[in-house]
């Protein structure tokens, strides 16, 4: 498996679990030690740790600490973020261990976290046969290591395709510059060659400089491939449709919801308004302004060219593709 150079986002040490505070990244890096479920379901929502597969996996050792009284410990990590499906995933499976003994429940939660991680690296293969020589690619949020406690989803994609990359464009991510902090650290430090832009520049790059594709992470998809992921993929998926550019969601199982017919059925997560109004704990706008703040949305089905999953890939997502592909 690769070797990540980045610092792991979560690790259970000591009977504690251990979160490298991403709110943090990159002016330093600091962990904060969680001994409860409330504390990590606490830890999730304030987004100490967050991407989808990272806070599933971190939900299975909030279980561990939660052990003693499973059901509720279940219900306040499920709680914590509505939209990532990875969470409920993550809990479900930790709720079927009969043994509710630290020892079983701990073996249970590690080999989810090493599943993951195995599930990462297949994605990253199987999506950088679809990376053409010299491609100039385009990311929105967080897809990497931090997001995935594995090589990442999106960005696992690109770093095994590393060869073949001209230039990543990073997409800042507002309001909680998950691209401009997390992502251009991150390839950074692999030494991808990157250019942060703006969420409003994302058009006229395809459009002036050409961008060969898009490639993000999601957080939940329905049965028909609906994918919701970060705030913005959706504009970023018809920018994409219209600029001819192929348009691919990579992603596990675990974040497939098929109880979700399509995108009726996913909960889109609401944040607090002051994301929205202060930067840095400045005040950014009119005194007084309300701001609207969804940290998802939608990304319908018809605009995506792939999924990239670790299965393989599923090209022209539907009802029919999916169901045939994981019959
Ligand atoms: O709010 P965040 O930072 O948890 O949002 C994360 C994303 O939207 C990621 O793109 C998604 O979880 C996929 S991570 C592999």
């Amino acid at each position: 498996m690769t070797k990540i150079v980045t610092p792991d986002p979560l690790r259970f040490a000591k009977g504690e679990l251990v979160l490298l505070d991403q709110r943090k990244i990159p002016e330093k890096k600091t962990y904060i030690r969680i001994k409860s479920a409330s504390g990590a379901a606490k830890a999730i929502k304030d987004m100490i740790v967050r991407g989808a597969p990272a806070i599933g996996i971190a939900a299975a050792y909030g279980m561990v600490l939660g052990r003693k009284n499973p059901e509720r410990s279940a219900k306040m990590l499920i709680a914590a973020r509505p939209t990532a499906v990875n969470l409920k995933w993550a809990v479900d499976q930790m709720l079927k261990v009969k043994d509710r003994s630290c020892k079983a429940m701990l073996a249970k939660a590690e080999e989810l976290d090493k599943e993951n991680k195995k599930l990462c690296a297949r994605i990253s293969e199987n999506g950088a046969k679809l990376i053409k020589k010299s491609s100039r690619v385009m990311t929105h949020c967080n897809a990497g290591p931090l997001a995935t406690d594995g090589i990442g989803t999106a960005l696992g994609v690109i770093f095994a395709a590393r060869k073949n990359i001209d230039t990543v464009y990073i997409k800042e991510t507002r309001p909680r510059l998950q691209g401009a902090r997390l992502t251009a650290w991150e390839l950074k430090q692999w030494k991808i060659p990157c250019l942060l832009i703006s969420d409003g520049m994302a058009a006229h790059i395809m459009k002036t400089s050409g961008v060969d594709a898009v490639i993000v992470g999601a957080d939940r998809i329905a049965s028909n491939g609906d994918s919701a992921n970060k705030i913005g993929t959706y504009d970023l998926a018809i920018s994409a449709k219209y600029h001819n550019v192929p348009f691919y969601i990579a992603a596990p199982y675990s974040t497939i919801d098929f109880s979700a017919k399509s995108e009726k059925d996913i909960a889109i997560e609401y944040r607090d308004e002051k994301e929205m109004l202060f930067i840095g704990g400045k005040a950014i706008s009119a005194p007084g302004i309300r701001a609207l703040n969804p940290s998802f949305d939608v990304t319908p089905a018809s605009l995506i060219t792939a999924i990239i999953t670790e299965k393989g890939v599923i090209q022209k997502p539907s009802l029919k593709t999916m169901r045939k592909f994981y019959s």
